[in-house]
């Protein structure tokens, strides 16, 4: 039995240590749920698979995050891409188009413009229709593209229904009666170089014995091709499919599966008269799924009587969808201490708003398992994050990569800003009615006692505002004077004669951002939620409209839900993040852009 934990972890008096870190003081740090990433497992499985396979290929779609995108460029592996998106985040992550290879049943237009513009050193034909389709775009870019034509070898395997592609009934690749006439329109056509075939069996594959009879279906149709087309291939592309352990499956034998392959190529070719064809695989899961874990909170513990003991985490289904989908199993162990209570079963469920959302149905846990222990989930370094959503309006987990002596996020988790960026404004801008009893004006020279007061009190919650106080009221004034022009605004919400909320505007000085002008406001805790807010946004807009400024932008913290629910609804959007923006306290903060038209 392989066992599915990375191989940095230890489970010891500490609980379980990630090599040498405490779960907890990660957890401490990063937060959950948190997935870690041992860098040195994803380095040394890359560089023993290109040195088994020779040529092999990461499908990146299994954990498609620029820095494992990086390492495995770096350890000698090409990158296979699915779709554009995955192209774009090679090259982002600084990979030479030419190790880059894109395959696909669907591709766009501006999919295969991308591609082939860009260079990738190859791309995989998935039907008859799309042969025509690239030799066009090779034109358009005076390009002579390097292509496979995908087949379908139809044969059946032994994993789950939704990951078993080489089956006949698919949507994948050439169907084999097809497959000779694809073979010759594409030799055919000058803008394309055909340099062999593609073939990919299904995911999750446990022994060799399909690769070998797939061998065996692409040998016998290269003999044809060659009897038929006069052509010889050079390539022959086996798709990935390589399965790992979660847990008491026995992982697929990389090094057996190399050497297997390499003979039965090498013999099966001699067999047939062939020059054998270069072998190409395209592992995604091997690479990185058991090279990371996943930590979870504990929350909610429920005992059904008689039943079933559930435990609910900090996650589920938005961050591992595996379970749900497919009926995967994981391995899962107490991570923030030892215990040696006894082991019961236990069923870990997510938070999400589904009965369906189960982690681990019946996995042995200690009974002693409380509410903020750590949990961890062995083998989540594919298609977990990959395949993950912001269902119920929950962010994705942190992403860390950690070595011997490093952890470093590579992917921050997500928050709220990141939840609310796409939408738009729905509602036309509101009228603001003036709360009663506030009075909403220009500020005066003589308010600023108050308005330093009111800033300060503000200031002092220490998470809305950048200012951290103390404010004089010298400086106050000192502003107040430059008072209301086409180029400045200071407002304030007046109540009792006190000042309640504030809101100073600007225009910038370059002669090309004159058109906008930047907010700033504030409003005291206690008249929170009672229309100051949308009051003093309303008389900036009437201010921008009478000084000729276009457009409002403002800078607000991520967590400032309720702030960014009303810039909303005055048509204000999100346009960026300014990362580590702000610091308080030697705390960094991002900041959220959000701008609208007047
Ligand atoms: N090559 C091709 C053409 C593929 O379609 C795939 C995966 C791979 C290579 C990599 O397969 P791997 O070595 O990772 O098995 N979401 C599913 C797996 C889907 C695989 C899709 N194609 C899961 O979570 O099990």
């Amino acid at each position: 039995m392989s066992h599915p934990w990375p191989e940095g972890v230890r489970f010891g008096d500490e609980g379980l240590t990630f090599r040498g870190r405490t779960a907890r003081d990660l957890v401490a740090r990063y937060g959950t749920p948190l997935v870690l990433v041992d860098e040195t497992v994803v380095r040394e499985r890359c560089r023993s698979i290109a040195e088994a396979f020779g040529r092999a290929l990461w499908a990146v779609k299994a954990f498609p995050a620029g820095a494992l995108i990086r390492i495995a460029h770096e350890e000698g592996l090409g990158l296979l891409a699915a779709t554009g998106g995955e192209v774009d985040a090679c090259l982002r992550a600084g990979v030479p188009a030419s190790r880059v290879v894109l395959h696909g049943n669907n591709k766009t237009d501006a999919e295969l413009r991308l591609a082939v513009g860009a260079g990738v050193g190859l791309l995989i034909l998935d039907n008859e229709e799309e042969v025509g389709r690239v030799a066009d775009v090779g034109r358009a870019h005076g390009v002579r593209q390097p292509v496979l034509v995908r087949v379908v070898p139809g044969l059946e395997v032994d994993t789950h229904e939704a990951v078993a592609t080489g089956v006949v009934d698919t949507k994948f690749g050439v169907p084999m009666p097809l497959a000779l006439r694809v073979l010759r329109l594409a030799l055919e056509a000058p803008e394309l170089d055909l340099r062999g075939i593609h073939l990919h069996l299904g995911s999750q594959l446990l022994d060799a014995s399909p690769y070998e009879a797939a061998i065996d279906v692409a040998l016998d149709l290269l003999v044809e091709a060659r009897r038929e087309l006069g052509w010889t291939a050079e390539t022959l592309d086996l798709g990935g499919g390589m399965g790992v352990a979660y847990t008491d499956e026995r992982a697929l034998d990389l090094r057996g599966l190399a050497a297997t392959v390499r003979s039965r190529v090498v013999d099966g070719a001699a067999a047939r008269g062939l020059e054998p064809p270069e072998v190409v695989v395209e592992p995604g899961r091997a690479v990185t799924a058991p090279a990371a874990l996943t930590l979870y909170t504990v929350g909610a513990i429920k005992e059904v009587p008689g039943v079933r003991t559930y435990v609910a985490v900090d996650g589920g289904m938005s961050d591992n969808l595996r379970p749900a989908l497919y009926g995967s199993r994981y391995t899962m162990a107490l991570a923030s201490r030892r215990s040696d209570a006894e082991a019961r079963p236990a069923t870990v469920v997510g938070r999400h708003c589904e009965s369906g959302d189960i982690l681990a149905r019946d996995v042995p846990l200690p009974s002693d398992l409380r509410r903020d222990d750590l949990l961890a989930v062995a083998g989540t370094g594919a298609y977990e994050y990959a395949m993950s959503s912001n269902y119920n309006k929950v962010g994705r987990p942190a992403v860390v990569l950690a070595t011997e002596t490093t952890d470093r996020a590579i992917l921050r988790r997500e928050d709220a800003g990141d939840l609310a960026r796409l939408e738009l404004p729905t509602a036309p801008r509101p009228a603001a009615p003036r709360p009663a009893g506030v009075e909403v004006r220009p500020a005066r020279v003589r308010d600023a006692r108050s308005l330093a007061r009111m800033v300060e009190s503000v200031a002092a919650e220490g998470r809305f505002i950048r200012t951290e106080g103390p404010i004089t009221v010298r400086e106050t004034r000192r502003r107040l004077r430059v008072g209301w022009s086409p180029d400045h605004a200071e407002l304030v919400a007046v109540a009792d004669g006190a000042v309640v909320g504030h809101l100073g505007i600007g225009r910038t000085p370059h002669a090309g951002t004159r058109h906008v002008a930047s907010l700033g406001m504030a409003v005291a805790a206690p008249w929170r939620g009672r229309g100051v807010g949308s009051a003093l946004l309303g008389a900036a807009f009437d201010w921008a409209r009478w000084a000729g400024v276009e457009k409002l932008s403002l800078e607000v913290y991520p967590h400032n839900t309720v702030a960014m629910a009303l810039y909303r609804k005055f048509g204000f959007v999100e346009e960026g993040r300014l990362r580590a923006h702000s610091k308080k306290r030697g705390t960094y903060e991002d900041e959220i852009v959000m701008g609208a038209w007047v």
